[in-house]
């Protein structure tokens, strides 16, 4: 069974979570303060499984270890934060713990959400698992609740159903996307790609403007009811299952 899982170093795992240089985390470890399996894990150089029961097997400190790495999470996203490492300005980065921050890998965000757009973004450090989740092969579909400035002309659940619309400065023609509409001035839009800015632009091009947006959906995963903006929850392995439930 252990196998599948890699071992690391105690010293190299701990570091590379951002609990402090290689040094730091030898003085940590050899001061009795990681626990493993109930007792004092006191070599630095021991090797451990990096599995995720990890978190619940080990302390550091008193708390339980942090996420292995392998994780994800889905995040409330709240307006007014953005999806980036380097951008000046609230980052969704800064709504996690501070230690996350310096941890290899590094945990990125599943595709983006503007500054201006609410909902749920989801967070990995798993390279593999981002590019299933964002590559067109797989077919997630991401679901947006869209509030506009001006009453829908009627025609807009049939353009966007048949493809092929060209939004400004693309190349390539929109694949089919579906629109419900229980209000003139709010539209559900379930999208099967990921264009830069792509629900604000799809209603310029049919003359409206987005005045609000939030994504409530991914694959068949919700934003749970319960996650408040700006808070975030680690995804289990039924969670990441449902975001592929929708794929084709
Ligand atoms: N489409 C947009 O216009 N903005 C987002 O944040 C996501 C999809």
């Amino acid at each position: 069974m252990n196998k599948t899982f890699p071992s690391a170093r105690l010293d190299r795992l701990l570091a590379n979570l951002g609990y402090g240089t290689r040094r730091e985390v030898q003085g940590l470890i050899q001061s009795g303060r990681v626990i493993l399996d109930g007792e004092a894990e006191t070599n630095a150089a021991q090797h451990v499984y990096v599995k995720p029961d990890l978190a619940t097997r080990m302390t550091v400190s008193g708390e339980p270890l942090d996420p292995a790495p392998g994780m994800a999470l889905m995040l409330h996203k709240p307006l007014g934060v953005t999806c980036s490492h380097k951008e000046i300005g609230p980052l969704v980065y800064s709504l996690l713990p501070e230690r996350w921050r310096r941890r290899d890998p590094v945990i990125s965000t599943v595709g983006r959400l503007d500054k201006e757009t609410s909902g749920l973004l989801l967070m990995t450090d798993d390279g593999a698992l981002l590019h299933r989740i964002i590559s067109p092969r797989h077919h997630v579909p991401k679901r947006y609740q869209v509030t506009l400035d001006r009453p829908l002309n009627g025609d807009e659940i049939e353009t966007f159903a048949a493809g092929g619309l060209f939004l400004e400065g693309d190349d390539k023609p929109l694949l089919p996307a579906e629109m419900e509409s229980s209000s003139p001035k709010q539209a559900t839009l379930t999208l099967h790609e990921g264009r830069y800015h792509q629900v604000r632009r799809m209603f310029a091009a049919v003359g409206n403007h987005v005045t609000a947006l939030h994504r409530d959906r991914i694959g068949l995963l919700d934003l749970p009811a319960g996650l408040e903006p700006g808070a975030y929850r680690l995804m289990t392995a039924a969670d990441i299952e449902a975001v592929f439930g929708a794929s084709t």
